[in-house]
């Protein structure tokens, strides 16, 4: 059966000790070059060692980006041993949260990022045509091509980034450590390199963005249809993570050991009942909080128009600042609740465009808080095959 239903919700619905860290090394020991590590080593994730074909092997590497809530909504017609074309899956799509799909489009730039870099390493340079048969409106949602790649024999270096694409992870946990400074930002950014989207950086005066997020996810939250989604997308077991291979879960909130098992048992399996009840609401809306009240910095991602190029674009010029914040251990964690397109959320929305002073075309594409922790739980993917189409 294909999922259909997927939402964009962070927050647990326990609050609990600081997750302490399950994998103990720095990501600088870790991280010499692009290997094999507890993503694949685990069979949480393909590794690109198990195929033969040049493009396969790129995808295996591609699809360790992140995407809305861990959707993977990516499908592949491979076209020859080093060129393929990548859909958006139009059965997985987020339609209560990401009403226009904008999200979906920015994990498929996620995807698109980390394939390039990662056939970088592989020796390959990539040709990327966006939307080689056109693409118009929802209609051609999994019917023609986001990208045409191209891969092609290198002689350059691999980008210095790809020894990150491994280590990146969404990372839920409270923050430490002092602010991220104006310098540290600027390093980023050179890092990153040039990027398609406008980066808005913010490390002071946090608390009317906070109290706009909170409100934002109090939103999500009690509205029916974007909270039925959140659940839908939930894995309340190891066994159910490793079986699907995708979606959000308690340990990638954060948690771990017993507070992990109490979490996931107050969840009961995704009892309707439990899941919208007030106190699960609330309960998760104070998780929610306290991690955001340890944000470190805020950025923002602004497009100057909104086309299915820039929501591509954005993405990833994402993946690029994802891994330049794991180069230099920091991690990330998107609040995009406020910048949603469904109805609910337009008093929000307009808000959070005044503080911002967005204007007249441009878009907010994205927004995470940024901050120093521990590493956390490595989310799953789905096996290679389930993502090929003929
Ligand atoms: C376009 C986009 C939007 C996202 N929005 C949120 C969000 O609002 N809240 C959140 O907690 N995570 C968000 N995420 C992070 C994903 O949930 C995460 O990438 C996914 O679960 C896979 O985990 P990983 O990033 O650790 O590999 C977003 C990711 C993308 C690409």
């Amino acid at each position: 059966m294909q999922r259909r239903d997927f939402i964009i919700r962070s927050g647990t619905i326990l609050t609990a000790a600081a997750f302490t860290g399950m994998f103990g090394k720095s990501n600088e020991l870790l991280a010499p070059a692009y290997n094999s590590n507890e993503n694949t080593s685990s069979k949480k994730r393909p590794d690109p060692n198990d195929f033969e074909q040049p493009v396969l092997k790129a995808i295996a590497i591609g699809i360790n980006a992140p995407s809305p809530h861990n959707t993977q909504s990516w499908k592949f017609k491979i076209l020859s041993d080093t060129s393929m074309y990548l859909y958006v899956n139009e059965h997985i799509l987020l339609p209560a949260t990401d009403p226009p799909a904008r999200q979906i489009h920015i994990g498929a730039g996620c995807f698109i990022e980390t394939l390039v870099i990662g056939a970088g390493t592989l020796a390959y340079n990539s040709m990327v045509t966006y939307f080689p048969e056109g693409y118009e409106s929802a209609k051609d949602f999994g019917m023609k091509p986001v990208a045409k790649i191209e891969l092609s024999k290198a002689s350059a270096k691999a980008d210095g980034l790809s020894p990150y694409i491994n280590f990146r992870q969404t990372n839920r946990q409270e923050y430490n450590g002092p602010l991220i400074s104006n310098s540290e930002f600027e390093s980023l950014q050179q890092l990153s390199g040039k990027a398609h989207s406008n980066l808005i950086f913010i490390n002071n005066n946090f608390q009317p963005y906070f109290n706009l997020f909170k409100t934002a996810f109090e939103i999500e939250s009690n509205t029916f249809n974007t909270n039925e989604e959140t659940r839908k997308l939930f894995r309340f077991s190891e066994q159910q993570r490793a079986e699907t291979g995708d979606g959000l879960s308690i340990p990638q909130m954060g948690y771990h050991g017993i507070m992990k098992h109490l979490a996931e048992n107050s969840l009961d399996n995704g009892n309707k009942e439990k899941w919208h009840s007030p106190k699960s609401i609330q309960l998760s809306v104070k998780h929610f909080e306290k991690c955001l009240l340890s944000s470190k910095a805020i950025v923002v991602w602004v497009s100057n128009s909104n086309t299915f190029e820039d929501w591509v674009k954005t993405g990833r010029d994402y993946v690029r600042f994802s891994l330049a914040l794991t180069k230099q251990n920091f991690y990330a964690h998107p609040y995009n609740q406020a910048i949603q397109e469904y109805d609910e959320m337009k008093t929000a929305r307009e808000e959070l465009n005044n503080l911002l002073g967005i204007k007249g075309g441009e878009k907010i594409q994205m927004i995470v808080r940024v901050g120093r922790s521990s590493p956390s739980y490595f989310s799953y993917r789905r096996k290679l095959d389930t993502y090929l189409v003929k």
